[in-house]
């Protein structure tokens, strides 16, 4: 070997004895990177060492060469083994941190109920249910025939207006959003045979501002019976045993005449104050009777709208907002609070009804 080419193994070999303690040290990707800089980056002595070869006498160059060239191997082998094993440490330490026992219990979900407007209406058609009723239902976007035409509706009421009702745009005033369940006193009239006897929960839609007391998106339940010779004293009877049934036993009910353009005669009916029992109460606003719903005798116009014999088939109907009658039974102030789905209000009707 030529003076050169053993003077360049002995620099070179204190170098890489250098370099591989600092591989060795080097704890991190980061301080393994300096290393590599610092061992074999422009400034290193190996490679500087490379391009003094260049000015070596040939007969020199090839082993010295050799030698550049295996100190860097040896060098880029050491880097190499340190990042696998600075790696594989890493991903240790990463799974120790996130190492997750799978067989400690999971976190609890908490079932849903329903919503205590749903179980009003539940239990409202249970009642009825009881009472030999059978459950129907029509559709939210209807047409003005049956939601008023066929309900004996004049076409100057108020509620025709586009200030009163919704009205599906493009198709002028025939299709609306429903508001009343009332329309589907006429599809059931329409599709079934006599006797019917049918409650009908559902969605209704009314241009009114909300308010504690108005929504302009609620709920209604709707009750039909005709048959022969039904009487006032049937729709009494059935609304008496309904109201006693989700208000309270010993509780009276009173009707008041009213007027609807689909039931003649009509009344609203008032039940007595379940909170004070009739003595006048904040409840009831010192009335002693809190109104729940609006009925009367379907009116002769919808039975022969339908092709029903007025002289041989009569019959009462009627209707109650269900926001009302579940704020009522549970004491809510504001029937908005219904709407909100604020799980902490919810929350309170979870196994109470
Ligand atoms: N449809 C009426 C309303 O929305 C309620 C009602 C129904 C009255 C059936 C009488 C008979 O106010």
């Amino acid at each position: 070997m030529s003076p050169s080419a053993s003077d360049l193994r002995e620099r070179l070999g204190e170098v890489k004895t250098e370099a591989l303690a600092q591989i060795n040290a080097a704890t991190d990707v980061a301080s393994l990177d300096e290393a590599r800089v610092r061992a074999l980056g422009r400034r290193s002595a190996v490679s500087q060492a490379r391009s003094s070869l260049r000015e070596m006498p040939p007969e020199d160059r090839k082993q010295a060469g050799q030698i550049v060239n295996q100190v860097q191997a040896d060098v880029e082998r050491a880097l190499e083994e340190r990042r696998d094993l600075l790696l594989a440490g890493e991903l240790q330490q990463r799974w120790d941190r996130e190492r997750i026992d799978v067989t400690l219990p999971g976190e609890p979900l908490e079932p849903g109920t329903l919503h205590p407007l749903t179980k009003t209406v539940w239990e409202i058609v249970d009642i009825f249910t009881g009472l030999g009723f059978g459950v129907a239902d029509g559709p939210e976007v209807e047409l003005s025939r049956y939601n008023f035409e066929a309900l004996n509706f004049p076409p100057s009421h108020p509620s025709l207006s586009p200030q009163e009702t919704f009205f599906v745009a493009g198709r002028g005033d025939e299709v609306l959003l429903r508001t009343h369940t009332s329309p589907v006193q006429i599809r059931t009239l329409e599709t079934q045979s006599p006797p019917v006897y049918v409650v009908i929960p559902g969605r209704c839609y009314r241009r009114d501002l909300q308010d504690p007391t108005h929504l302009d998106c609620f709920e209604q339940i709707e009750g039909l019976a005709v048959d022969e010779g039904i009487t006032m004293g049937d729709l009494k009877g059935v609304i008496e045993a309904f109201a006693r049934q989700l208000f309270g036993k010993s509780l009276d009910i009173r009707m008041r005449p009213h007027y609807f353009p689909f039931t003649e005669p009509s009344a609203e009916v008032d039940v007595q104050c379940f909170v004070c029992g009739g003595e006048g109460c904040r409840v009831c606003r010192g009335e002693g009777w809190i109104e729940i719903l609006g009925c009367g005798m379907v009116h002769p116009y919808l039975l022969e709208w339908v092709g029903w014999d007025p002289e041989r088939y009569t019959g009462f109907a009627f209707g109650a907002g269900i926001e009302r009658m579940a704020a009522l039974a549970h004491g809510v102030g504001d029937i908005r609070l219904f709407w909100e789905n604020d799980l902490r209000f919810l929350d309170y009707f979870r196994g109470l009804m």
